[in-house]
């Protein structure tokens, strides 16, 4: 007899509900079910790109002037009709579209504002390396006369749930709410994500940094000094190299092994090229719920103010003992 007493991503995040509002209504994991429902869509896309007519660019630019890739309009269109659909939502905001969307007729209506980048790692699609979502979520904060565009410019610290979905060899949700960090890897025979890793926490330390240290020469002083100590093969600890260009597979193998991953300031990025709203914001919630830590180099990533939807920032996360290695080549103490 086999046990299906299986414990479901919709199931946990009932229960997660009920622990954080025993009064809750079922809105917000209404909401989650919208961005599990996407990204199986998406998963499916992926895993048939060969076969499909998704693979390639899509002959357009996003707002970044970054050539799109069909699997990023696709993605990014399947989030927006998935949470559009929920009722629950107000306004969306995507790596790929230059402005936030207003989903309801009440464009007041919608208690929730999710962001997201809808397919991470896009250069690594057509040569079938691992790629992601990563999704965020917040409260809408009308205060008095605040846009849209100001909504959606919350701190990292005020997000209600952060997480990824990778489409590696496996196919696996990590998501948080503020309360740990929970692993889910979704089983084809039943079309649904089951929790295989939960209370996922970053090892002290690790044997692994990532950097694309082709951009070395133009990175801060500090961080050529930091990569410096990681070969040196100090306090007896080889580090070894690792980095697949997609920040979810790239942040997933820290999270499961420790380490650290970076993406400084560079002389073509000067703030460095990941997007603090939808790409360090949730990253930095996972880490620090996993017992990580995530930096500009300056100051926690949860506390940044954005000013813009699309900024840019430098991105340094992963074991407390790396981070505190590098904050000390920065001379500036970790203020988490
Ligand atoms: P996206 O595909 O959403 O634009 O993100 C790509 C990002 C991130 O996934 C990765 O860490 C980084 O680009 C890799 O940049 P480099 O190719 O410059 O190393
Ligand atoms: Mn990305
Ligand atoms: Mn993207």
């Amino acid at each position: 007899m086999n046990d299906y007493n299986i414990e479901t991503f919709e199931r946990h995040i009932v229960d997660q509900q009920h622990k954080k509002h025993p009064d809750a209504q079922g809105d917000f994991s209404w909401l989650l079910s919208g961005i599990v429902l996407a990204c199986k869509i998406i998963g499916e896309e992926v895993r048939r790109l060969g076969l499909s007519d998704s693979r390639g660019t899509a002959g357009s630019d996003n707002v970044h002037g970054e050539e799109q890739q069909k699997l990023d309009v696709f993605a990014n269109q399947v989030l927006m009709e998935c949470l559009g659909s929920r009722g629950n939502v107000g306004l969306l905001a995507s790596e790929e579209d230059e402005d936030p969307i207003v989903v309801l007729e009440n464009p007041d209506q919608g208690e929730y504002i999710v962001v997201f980048d809808p397919l991470d790692g896009s250069s690594n699609i057509d040569v079938n390396v691992s790629v992601g979502t990563i999704f965020s979520v917040f409260r809408r904060s009308r205060a008095n006369g605040d846009s849209f565009d100001e909504e959606v410019l919350q701190c990292g610290h005020q997000q209600l749930a952060a997480g990824y979905v990778l489409y590696g060899s496996s196919t696996m949700m990590v998501y948080t709410i503020g309360q740990g960090v929970h692993g889910f890897t979704l089983d084809p025979t039943i079309g649904t994500f089951v929790l295989t890793h939960p209370n996922l926490e970053i090892p002290e330390r690790g044997t692994i940094y990532s950097v694309n240290e082709s951009y070395a020469d133009g990175f801060p002083p500090y961080c050529r000094r930091f990569l410096h100590w990681v070969k040196s093969g100090e306090d007896d600890m080889l580090y070894r190299s690792r980095y697949i260009g997609s920040l979810v597979a790239d942040f997933h193998r820290t999270l499961f092994k420790g380490g650290i991953f970076l993406y400084p300031p560079t002389s073509f990025f000067p703030q460095g090229k990941l997007r603090l709203v939808y790409e360090a914001n949730p990253i930095a919630f996972l880490a620090e719920q996993a017992g990580g830590v995530a930096t500009n180099g300056d100051e926690r990533i949860l506390q940044l103010q954005p000013a813009a939807l699309h900024e840019r920032v430098p991105l340094f996360v992963g074991s407390s003992f790396e981070m505190n290695k590098l904050h000390a080549f920065i001379q500036r103490p970790l203020k988490v």
